[in-house]
This record gives C-alpha cells, sequence and structure tokens, in this order.
C-alpha cells in the first residue's frame, strides 16, 4: 500500500496493495476545504472501512465543500461511503487530536509511511487517541516531505536557468588556454590601426555587455552575417575581468571584419579606474541588503507557513543573477563612451535577423531611449507590461509618483541617443530610486534592473516599431515560428536560454544557425545543435 501526495497538494492517491482493484484518489477542487481535513477523513474512512478503498469517496468528498471541520466532514462522509449500512462510530478523541495545532517538537518520530502505519496499527493495537496521534504525525512527515520536494523542483527549475552548464564552463576554460599558450588568441581588438574607428560617429556602433562567450559571439555574428554594410559596423563588446581572455582569444581566432569588434573589461575603461563608480557602489550596496533580505536564505526556507511557489520566488530575489553588474553597467553608457553621440545597447541573448544601420534614421524626436513598448500587440501575453507588471504601487513612494497604466518598455535592443542623455539627469535618478528601494527593504521593486530603467528613462523614451525587437522567446514556446522568423530582432528574454537544455526546440535553431558547430572550441566542448 503507497501514499502518495502531489506536489501542487491537490491531489493524493492511496495505491492499495496488490490483489484490491481499487485505488483511491482524491482531489481536493475547493478551497474552503482544507487539504490536510480531507486527507485524514480519508485514510480514516479508509481505516474504518478496513482498507477496502472505494472510489466513491472522491465525488463524495468534493461535493462536501462547506463543512470546515473535520468532525462534520468524516460523520458526514462516513454514512455516504458504506451506503447508509451502518454507521461508523468514530470515537469523538480521534477528531480532537486531529484538529488541534501540533507544534513541531511534538512530533514525536513515528510511522513514516502509510505501511509502517498499517503494520504498527496491526500490531500495536491502539487505543484511539494513540491511533490519531500516530496518524497525524504520519502525515505531517509526508507533507513536510512534499513541500520541500515542491521547493527543489522550483530551486532546480531556478538553477538550471541560471547556472551555467558545463559545456559552457569548458568552452571558457579551453579559450582562457588558448590565450595563454597561443600569441594569435592575443590579439589587441582591434588592431592599432582601427581604433580611430572606435570614436568615429559616422559608423555604428553597437554594445554588448557579457561574460558568456557562446552567446556574445552568437550576437556577434547575426550582427554582422546580417548587416548590408558591415564595414561599417563597431561592436563594442564589455566583460569582466574573468571573461576577458577567453572573450578576447574567441575574437581574435574568430575575427568579423570588415567589421571592426573591440573588447574591453570593465576595469580597463578609464572611467571605471578614476575610482568612484556609482553603479558599483549601489550594486555592493544591493548584494548587502539582498543577503540579508527578510533574514537571507535560511529564514526564508525555515517559514513553512510560506507557499512553496513564493519561497522559491523569494529565494530568486537574493541570486546574483538578478543584479549582475553586466545588468547594470548599461545606466553609465554616456561616461563609458564619452566620444559616442550614439549607441545601440544589445542584451547577450538575442538574434539579430536584419540589418540594423536603419536604426540610426530614425528621428527620437529629442528623446534618450529608443525602445519597443510592451504594453500592446498582437501577442497578448508577452504584450501586457505597465508600470503596475513591474513596480510595487502598494507602496506610498511608488504611488505617489508614478501612473500604474503607464505602458511599460523593454531592454535588450535599444537604441541610446547619449549626446541628449548628458542632458538629463538620468543616471542620477537611476541611483537616487536604487538607494530608495534599498532603504525600504527591498519592497519598492524586488528584481531586476528594469524596474529603476522605467523610473529613471520616464519622460526620454521614444517608441519604435516592434519589428526591431521581439521578445519573449525564452519564458512561452507559443509565438508563431513565422512571425519569429520575421522580427528584426529575437530576444531570449526568460528562463529558456538558447544555450540550456530547457531551450524551446523549436526556437533553438534560430540561435544556432549562428553557431559553426565545425569550430574546434565548440566541437570539443561537446556543444551540439540539439
Ligand atoms: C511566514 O510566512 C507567512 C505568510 O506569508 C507570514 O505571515 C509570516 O510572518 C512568516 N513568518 C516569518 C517568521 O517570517
Ligand atoms: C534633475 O533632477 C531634478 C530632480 O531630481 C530635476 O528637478 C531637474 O530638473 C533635473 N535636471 C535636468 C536637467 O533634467
Ligand atoms: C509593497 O509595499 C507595501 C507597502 O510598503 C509592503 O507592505 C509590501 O510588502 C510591498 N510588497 C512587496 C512584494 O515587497
Ligand atoms: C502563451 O503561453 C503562455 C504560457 O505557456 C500562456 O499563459 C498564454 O496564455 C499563451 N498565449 C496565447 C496567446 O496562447
Ligand atoms: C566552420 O569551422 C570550420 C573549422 O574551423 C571552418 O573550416 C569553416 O570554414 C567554418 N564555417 C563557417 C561557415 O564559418
Amino acid at each position: 500500500m503507497q501514499l502518495h501526495i502531489s506536489p501542487s497538494l491537490r491531489h493524493i492517491t492511496v495505491l492499495p496493495a496488490k490483489g484490491f482493484r481499487e485505488l483511491c484518489k482524491v482531489k481536493i477542487g475547493s478551497r474552503r476545504l482544507s487539504y490536510r481535513m480531507v486527507f485524514y477523513s480519508l485514510l480514516f474512512i479508509t481505516f474504518l472501512l478496513r482498507f477496502v478503498f472505494v472510489l466513491t469517496a472522491v465525488d463524495a468528498i468534493e461535493g462536501e465543500n462547506k463543512c470546515s471541520s473535520i468532525g462534520c466532514l468524516g460523520k458526514r462522509l462516513g454514512p455516504r461511503i458504506l451506503g447508509r449500512r451502518y454507521q461508523p462510530n468514530v470515537p469523538e478523541v480521534i477528531y480532537q487530536v486531529l484538529e488541534e495545532d501540533t507544534s513541531p517538537n511534538e512530533v514525536e518520530i513515528g510511522p513514516q509511511t502509510l505501511q509502517e502505519f498499517v503494520a504498527e496499527m496491526k500490531t500495536e493495537l491502539p487505543d484511539a487517541k494513540t491511533f490519531a496521534i500516530k496518524l497525524k504525525t504520519m502525515v505531517t512527515f509526508l507533507e513536510e516531505r512534499t513541500r520541500t520536494a515542491k521547493i527543489q523542483e522550483y530551486l532546480y527549475r531556478h538553477v538550471a536557468s541560471s547556472s551555467i552548464p558545463k559545456q559552457l564552463h569548458c568552452l571558457t576554460l579551453r579559450l582562457a588556454n588558448e590565450h595563454s599558450t597561443n600569441a594569435n588568441a592575443r590579439l589587441q581588438l582591434p588592431s592599432a590601426e582601427l581604433v580611430p574607428a572606435l570614436v568615429d560617429n559616422s559608423l555604428f556602433h553597437f554594445v554588448l555587455a557579457s561574460d558568456n562567450v557562446l552567446a556574445a559571439s552568437v550576437v556577434a555574428s547575426s550582427l554582422v552575417q546580417n548587416s548590408l554594410q558591415p564595414e561599417k559596423v563597431v561592436l563594442h563588446v564589455i566583460t569582466d575581468r574573468k571573461t576577458y581572455a577567453p572573450m578576447q582569444a574567441w575574437f581574435s581566432l574568430h575575427p568579423l571584419g570588415p567589421a571592426i569588434i573591440e573588447v574591453k573589461a570593465l576595469h580597463q575603461f578609464d572611467w571605471f579606474a578614476k575610482g568612484k563608480v556609482p553603479v558599483l557602489e549601489a550594486m555592493e550596496n544591493d548584494q548587502k541588503v539582498r543577503a540579508q533580505f527578510r533574514g537571507g536564505s535560511s529564514a526564508i526556507i525555515a517559514n513553512n507557513t510560506e507557499k512553496p511557489k513564493v519561497i522559491a520566488a523569494k529565494l530568486q530575489a537574493l541570486s546574483p543573477k538578478y543584479n549582475s553588474l553586466m545588468n547594470h553597467i548599461r545606466i553609465n553608457l554616456p561616461e563609458m563612451f564619452p566620444s559616442l553621440n550614439k549607441v545601440v545597447f544589445l542584451d547577450d541573448d538575442i538574434v539579430i535577423q536584419t540589418d540594423l544601420a536603419p536604426l540610426w534614421d530614425i528621428d527620437m524626436n529629442g528623446k534618450v531611449n529608443g525602445a519597443v513598448e510592451t504594453c500592446r500587440g498582437e501577442d497578448k501575453y508577452v504584450m501586457s507590461k505597465r508600470f503596475k507588471s513591474y513596480l510595487n504601487f502598494s507602496h506610498p513612494l511608488i504611488a505617489s509618483n508614478f501612473d500604474p497604466n503607464e505602458c511599460a518598455w523593454a531592454y535588450g535592443m535599444n537604441l541610446f541617443d547619449l549626446e541628449q542623455w548628458r542632458e538629463t539627469n538620468i543616471s542620477q535618478t537611476y541611483y537616487n530610486w536604487i538607494e530608495k528601494n534599498l532603504k525600504s527593504d527591498l519592497s519598492l521593486w524586488q528584481l531586476g534592473t528594469l524596474p529603476p530603467g522605467l523610473i529613471a528613462f520616464r519622460g526620454h523614451v521614444h517608441t519604435i516599431n516592434p519589428f526591431w525587437h521581439m521578445l519573449g522567446l525564452g519564458y512561452q514556446d507559443n509565438t508563431t515560428i513565422g512571425n519569429v522568423k520575421a522580427a528584426g530582432v529575437i530576444h531570449f528574454n526568460g528562463r529558456a536560454k538558447p544555450w540550456l537544455d530547457i531551450a524551446f526546440p523549436q526556437l533553438r535553431p534560430l540561435w544556432t544557425k549562428y553557431l559553426n558547430f565545425s569550430d574546434r572550441f565548440i566541437k570539443s566542448c561537446h556543444i551540439r545543435e540539439t
């Protein structure tokens, strides 16, 4: 005999031992009726019937959603299941014990499976009270185990989407090794004679911030391959200290000429070397606050009245992925590229499918940030984002400053007019609000760089055609392939990144198209097409 509780805690199945044909399955349909109560009643009735399992219990229990106590439930269900042949005589003491709240340390060690429970009851023939206590102990134990499994499941899903798969790790190591052993993997990028191009405002400047070599290579290849004037493309790849060598090795050995690629680590920027970098300070504070957020991860997990999903979300808020420097760095573009007038900033989870030069013809009407809006469009699921989707409007500071229905826009493919930007205090506003959020214990928003971005760029956004940026390929797979192919830039925002196992299989080829699977680095790290 086995007892199974579904991870959602909404189904209970009792699988009888061999020889019994029926199994008992209960769906907890009603919100009024606590799961635990149905559970006890079910077990209870099961035992009263001497292990004869009845399917009718399902209908009976689902129909009885007005009972608020187990006593009521047991009494009403009993006769029904027994076909009114006799009234089960359930001692009141059993209901009493089952209804009492158990404090955690009161839970003694008892049977942990239904099997053990039945065996024990058969041999010990306990009194009603002991029976009830043991039953309750077992149920509590099973419940806790199911809950833990559920949290684990959410966490695994999160880890699967945020940790580095071993192939990517391998690629980074292989390239780092190549960097130290092969002079051709250490070329200055770009070469000295091309350096003036880096500040030439007649060229098309793209900025990509990434610590993922494979992802960066796809963005770069797709950008250059689809460009009608690749000789006018300048891609500035910004990375962190640890990824610099692998990134340099990759682009040294895989040049994309005539396009110009610059590879630069954050610490190599003058602006960075000069010392006070507000984004770093903000990040550091952010990190500290997050580590302590609601008592840290152990306190979050310890709260066993909280729903598994909520716990997983809270743990996620602590995750460094959501406050990585690479994400925040775009707010410093004007200082990082002091000579440039306009740049297109690209996320590393996008693929470019068209020539992007026409972006430079867009009249920004004096605005700073050219972005696609995310509150209207054919795709009702992806395109339903307003300020209220990102900011906590229960907080007076948010409610008194912003309009919940203001349309949101997306990061990932943005045209920034740096000249205009330098005339504003957008970056300062960004820091001020990050500060406010930290001071209010992350209650203004919890995740990501978009919420402070929405605030800082308010009034400075110029809406561009959705063709330039199709979103959502990482969190839903019901986009029609035809539409995806027709978009100029596609964005795998969401968990299902194309470089992970959990990528949507029908969307992945649009990304892998820009990888060369015959390449020796790709091959030796077992990065495969499917
Ligand atoms: C546990 O979570 C519940 C439900 O959100 C909350 O009311 C309670 O304050 C939390 N307990 C602790 C100790 O954080
Ligand atoms: C800068 O921000 C302040 C408020 O924080 C505002 O009053 C001022 O007008 C802004 N300056 C510019 C140039 O936008
Ligand atoms: C939203 O703000 C209210 C008011 O300050 C706060 O009680 C609540 O916890 C906040 N919500 C979140 C998810 O932080
Ligand atoms: C797309 O998928 C999501 C989640 O899988 C779903 O919630 C949404 O309703 C779907 N949208 C459409 C238009 O089918
Ligand atoms: C792919 O890589 C192989 C091996 O390095 C090379 O010979 C081939 O030209 C590459 N193909 C393309 C399309 O770049």
